[in-house]
C-alpha cells in the first residue's frame, strides 16, 4: 500500500519557478500559520474556584465573565500554567492521576488592548490546548466553547472586539467534568497566540501540502490553500507562495522557488487554490538529514497585502508494506519507538519547548527513532521538534469512543465532538513530516464495531489521504475477528502478540502493514537492586525483569519482534516515566480491560487492586519510563541503546558496586551491550567470558558474583575485536555535591536542567545516598522545580529542597523575564561541600 499519493489536483493557472534566489523577504517568524500572531502568554489573572487543593469547595461567582466583575485579588501569571502541579500530594487521591489535586474549576481573565490602527482586521485567538472544557468569552459576550482538553483551537473575537479600549477575555476551564486514567494537568496549559488577518485571509490552518512526486533530482510539491474574504463583496486577489529552505527555528533560508495564482476571483469563505511546483535537487527529509523548507504564502488584494502565511514541510515519501515494513524514501527503517504522555514531569502538564526537546535529545541518544502521542493530540512542539530533530510520529487522537473507560472520559463527548476534534488534529498536523501514522484511537472499548472505525478512518482519509489510519488494539483477535480492523490501513498490536501468524495468514488481514503499537510495559525504579523479589517499599528492582502480566520484558519482545521480521517496529510502553498511573502501586480498574479474554489472569489482578485500594500506597508517578521522571536515563536505557544503535560501542555494567551487607554473597551482574561478547574482571580477577546468541540474548548475565567490595569492569568484543568497556566501583563516602548541565546558555522561556550527583572523594557517584539539599540563586534567575524521579516522593517540586534519589536530584532554573547575565545554582547538604553551576542568560 502506498501512501504517497492522493488528490486529484487542479493545476495552478500559472507556476513560475524562479531558482536559487537567495533574497529574504523576511528572515524569521513567530510560529506556523497567519504571518500577524503575536504571543497572548502574559498577564493573565487567575482564580481557581470549585474543589480546592485540599479538597475544599469556593463556590462560583456569578458571571466571572463579565466586564465589571471585580478580579483585583486574582493570581497574576504567565501561560503555560497548570493549576495542579504544585499540589500538594494527597495519599487520598487516586494515583492514576497523580496524587494531585487537579480537579477543580479555573477561571483566567486578561485586560488586553487593541490599537484603533487595526480596525478592519479580523482577530483570533488561538489556543493550543486548554485542561478541560474551554469556554471563552471576550467582553462578556459568550465566544465558543472546546472541551476536548488536548485540540488546538481557534476562536473569533472580531465581532466583539473594542478597539482603542480595554477588552477583557475570560476563559472558563472545568476539570471537575473530566476524568482520565494519568495526569492530564489543568488549566490553559499550552500556549496562546492572537492573530491579527486582513479580512482576506488564509484560513486556520488553511495550508495543506503534499510531496506526490519525489526522486534525487526533483520534487513535485503541491499546496492546497484555503482562503477566506471576509469583505462581504466579491475581490480579486492575487496568491503567491514562496518556498524557503528552512533554518534551525522559525528562520528561512535560501529561497528555492515561488508560484502564483493570480486574478482568482475570490466570493466568499472557504475557497481552495491547488498549485504545483517542481523543486529540483530536492533537499529531502530524513531521520538522519531532517531538512525541511518554508512556505511563505502571501495574500494581496488590489496589490495590497492582506494576510501572510507560514507552513513548514518535508519532502520525503512514506510506504508501509505488509511484507517489508515500513519504507521512508524507499528504504526500510524499522520503527523503533516510545509511547509518551503528555507531562514534562516536575512541570506538569505546562508546555516547555526546551523542555520537551530535552526529552528529545535524551531519545536520541538512546536510538529511538519515533513516538507515539498516547493517547491524545500532542503540543504543536512536539510535531515541531520532530520535524527538526528527525522523528517519524504516530499522532493519536484518542483513549475512548463511544463507551468509555471512565464515567466522564471522551464517551461524553464523542457524539458531539468526535468529527471536530479529528479534523482538527489532521488540518493541524498533516504538513509535518515527521507525522507518519494518524491513530484514530487507543484500546477503545469499541474496538470491535465495524461502523464505528469505518466512520472515523473515513474522517481522517478524507482530511488526508496520504497517511495510513491505525488503531492501538489490546483486542487484536477481537478486532480482526470482527472485520473492525478491515476498516483500517494500518494493524496497531499492543502487547498481544500470540495470534500473529495466523492473522498473517488470513486472507483479511495478510497485506495490511502491521506493528507493535505499544510493547513492553518493563517498571523499574532507577537505582534500585533487589535480590531474589523485584518489588519492595513500592519501588521495583532495576534488573529490568518485571511488568505487568500483559507485558513483557524489553529482551522477549526483541525475540518477539524477530519472529515476525515483516512488522513495523514497536512503540515501547514509555519513553518517560510520567505522572500518574503507577503500575503496580495503582489501583485503576481499567486495568482489567487488559484481560479481557483471560479470566484466571483478570481475577488475579481484581484481588491485587483490592489489596491496592485498601492500602493506598504513596507511589504516584510511572514506573514504566525507560527514563525516569526527572530525565534521567534508567538501566534500561543502555539495553534499548545496545538494541536500537548495534554500530554504537557501548556497554553498561549493572547494578553499582555499594554492597557491603552482601559480602561474599551473590549479586547478579548484567551488562547490555552493542558488542557480542564479554569478559568480567573484579578487582582484576577474570569471571569468566560470555557470548550472546544472535537474536536470543540481549543481556549478559553474571549471575554467580559474589560480591567484594572493588572495581568490576566489562571489556566487550565485536566480531573478536575489543569494542567497549564499563565500569563500577565501590564508592567511598558522600563528600561533595557536584552540579553539571549540557545546556550553558538559554535564552527567553528556555529552561535550564542541572543535575545534581552526590559524590564521594574521587568523583564517583554515592549510589546509594539520600541526603537533602537545598537550592539557591545567585543572579537574575529563578528555580522553577527540582525532582529526584523517585515514585514515591511527596515533596513538592516547587520545593527548592530536595531529597536526592539514590545519589541524584535534578533543579530547573529559568532567567527573570527580560533579564540578561548569568545564573548561578549552588547546592548544600549537611556534611557535604557545597556545589555550584552557572548558566548565561543571552
Ligand atoms: C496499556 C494502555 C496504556 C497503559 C499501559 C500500561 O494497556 O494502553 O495507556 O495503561 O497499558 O502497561
Amino acid at each position: 500500500m502506498r501512501f504517497i499519493s492522493g488528490f486529484r489536483w487542479i493545476l495552478a493557472a500559472m507556476a513560475t519557478l524562479l531558482m536559487a534566489d537567495s533574497s529574504k523577504a523576511q528572515s524569521s517568524f513567530t510560529r506556523l500559520g497567519n504571518a500577524g500572531t503575536e504571543s497572548f502568554d502574559e498577564g493573565w489573572l487567575f482564580k481557581r474556584y470549585g474543589l480546592q487543593s485540599d479538597g475544599s469547595r469556593l463556590e462560583e461567582p456569578q458571571q466571572a465573565e463579565a466586564t465589571t466583575f471585580n478580579d483585583q485579588d486574582w493570581q497574576r501569571l504567565s501561560l503555560p500554567h497548570d493549576w495542579a502541579i504544585t499540589g500538594p500530594f494527597r495519599i487520598d487521591l487516586a494515583g492514576e492521576t497523580g496524587k494531585l489535586p487537579w480537579k477543580g474549576i479555573g477561571w483566567y481573565r486578561k485586560h488586553f488592548k487593541i490599537p484603533a490602527t487595526d480596525a478592519g482586521k479580523k482577530i483570533f485567538v488561538d489556543f493550543d490546548g486548554a485542561m478541560a472544557y474551554a469556554e471563552i468569552w471576550l467582553n462578556g459576550h459568550y465566544v465558543g466553547t472546546w472541551p476536548y482538553g488536548y485540540t488546538s483551537f481557534r476562536m473569533d473575537l472580531t465581532p466583539y472586539i473594542l478597539l482603542g479600549k480595554e477588552n477583557i477575555l475570560a476563559v472558563k476551564l472545568n476539570t471537575e467534568k473530566w476524568d482520565s486514567r494519568w495526569y492530564p494537568g489543568a488549566g490553559i496549559y499550552r500556549h496562546v497566540w492572537l492573530v491579527k488577518t486582513g479580512p482576506v485571509h488564509v484560513d486556520h490552518w488553511g495550508t495543506y501540502i503534499t510531496t506526490p512526486e519525489v526522486t534525487p533530482q526533483t520534487a513535485v510539491v503541491k499546496m492546497a490553500v484555503t482562503v477566506s474574504n471576509e469583505t462581504g463583496k466579491s475581490v480579486k486577489a492575487l496568491l503567491q507562495t514562496d518556498i524557503y529552505e528552512a533554518g534551525a527555528g522559525n528562520t528561512l533560508k535560501k529561497k528555492v522557488a515561488t508560484v502564483q495564482n493570480k486574478n482568482i476571483e475570490l466570493a466568499g469563505a472557504g475557497s481552495k487554490m491547488n498549485v504545483a511546483v517542481t523543486i529540483p535537487n530536492p533537499r529531502i527529509w530524513s531521520i538522519e538529514t531532517p531538512s525541511r523548507y518554508v512556505a511563505v504564502t502571501t495574500v494581496l488584494v488590489n496589490g495590497r497585502k492582506t494576510d501572510t502565511y507560514y507552513s513548514t514541510f518535508g519532502i520525503r515519501t512514506i510506504e508501509f508494506t505488509a511484507r517489508n515494513g515500513f519504507l521512508l524514501n524507499g528504504k526500510r527503517v524499522a520503527i523503533q519507538g516510545v509511547c509518551n504522555h503528555h507531562d514534562l514531569g516536575a512541570l506538569g502538564a505546562a508546555m516547555n519547548t526546551s523542555a520537551l526537546r530535552r526529552q528529545l535529545v535524551l531519545l536520541k541518544e538512546m536510538g529511538a527513532n519515533a513516538i507515539r502521542t498516547s493517547h491524545n493530540p500532542p503540543a504543536p512542539e512536539l510535531l515541531a521538534l520532530a520535524d527538526e530533530m528527525g522523528f517519524l510520529v504516530w499522532d493519536e487522537a484518542f483513549d475512548a469512543w463511544k463507551h468509555g473507560k471512565k464515567k466522564n472520559d471522551y464517551n461524553k463527548l464523542y457524539d458531539d465532538w468526535h468529527e471536530k476534534d479529528l479534523v482538527a488534529l489532521v488540518h493541524r498536523d498533516r504538513n509535518h513530516p515527521s507525522v507518519v501514522i494518524w491513530s484514530i484511537g487507543n484500546e477503545v472499548m469499541d474496538q470491535r464495531d465495524v461502523a464505528m472505525t469505518k466512520e472515523l478512518a473515513g474522517i481522517m482519509r478524507r482530511e488526508d489521504p496520504t497517511r495510513p489510519v491505525s488503531n492501538g488494539y489490546n483486542d487484536p483477535d477481537g478486532g480482526r475477528s470482527s472485520g473492525a480492523v478491515q476498516g483500517l490501513d494500518l494493524m496497531g498490536v499492543n502487547y498481544f502478540f500470540e495470534q500473529q501468524a495466523k492473522w498473517d495468514a488470513d486472507p483479511r488481514y495478510a497485506n495490511m502493514p502491521t506493528m507493535g503499537s505499544e510493547t513492553s510495559s518493563c517498571v523499574s525504579s532507577r537505582g534500585e537492586y533487589f535480590f531474589g523479589t523485584n518489588r519492595r517499599n513500592c519501588q521495583i528492582s532495576s534488573y529490568d525483569l518485571d511488568h505487568p502480566g500483559w507485558g513483557c520484558t524489553p529482551d522477549e519482545q526483541f525475540r518477539t519482534n524477530a519472529k515476525f521480521p515483516h512488522l513495523l517496529g514497536e512503540f515501547v510502553w514509555t519513553g518517560f516515566d510520567y505522572l500518574g498511573e503507577p503500575t503496580p502501586y495503582g489501583s485503576d480498574e481499567t486495568n482489567l480491560l487488559n484481560f479481557r479474554n483471560d479470566p484466571s489472569k483478570r481475577a488475579e489482578l481484581e484481588k491485587a487492586l483490592e489489596e491496592l485500594q485498601r492500602n493506598k500506597p504513596p507511589s504516584r508517578s510511572s514506573y514504566f519510563g525507560i527514563i525516569d521522571l526527572a530525565g534521567f536515563p534508567k538501566d534500561r536505557f543502555y539495553l534499548y541503546q545496545s538494541h536500537w544503535r548495534p554500530n554504537h560501542p557501548m556497554a553498561h555494567i549493572l547494578p553499582h558496586w555499594n554492597w557491603q551487607e552482601r559480602i561474599d554473597s551473590l549479586v547478579p551482574v548484567y551488562v547490555y551491550t552493542s558488542g557480542d561478547e564479554a569478559e568480567l574482571f573484579l578487582n582484576g580477577k577474570s569471571l569468566g567470558r560470555k557470548k550472546k546468541q544472535a537474536g536470543k540474548d540481549f543481556r549478559l548475565v553474571w549471575d554467580q558474583v559474589r560480591y567484594k567490595p572493588g572495581a568490576l569492569k566489562v571489556v566487550v568484543y565485536k566480531n573478536g575485536k575489543y569494542w567497549a568497556t564499563d565500569a563500577v566501583q565501590t564508592t567511598g563516602d558522600a563528600v561533595k555535591l557536584s552540579l553539571s548541565n549540557h545546556v550553558k546558555k538559554i535564552t527567553g522561556n528556555d529552561l535550564a536542567f542541572i543535575t545534581v550527583r552526590v559524590e564521594d572523594a574521587d568523583n564517583h557517584m554515592v549510589p546509594r545516598s539520600h541526603p537533602k539539599i537545598r537550592f539557591r540563586i545567585e543572579g537574575p534567575g529563578e528555580i522553577v522545580a527540582t525532582d529526584n524521579g523517585d515514585a514515591t516522593s511527596f515533596e513538592s517540586f516547587q520545593s527548592t529542597e530536595k531529597s536526592a534519589y539514590n545519589g541524584m536530584v535534578l533543579v530547573i532554573v529559568k532567567a527573570k523575564k527580560g533579564a540578561k547575565g548569568s545564573i548561578r545554582i549552588k547546592a548544600e547538604a549537611d556534611g557535604l561541600t557545597a556545589g555550584q553551576a552557572s548558566v548565561l542568560i543571552d
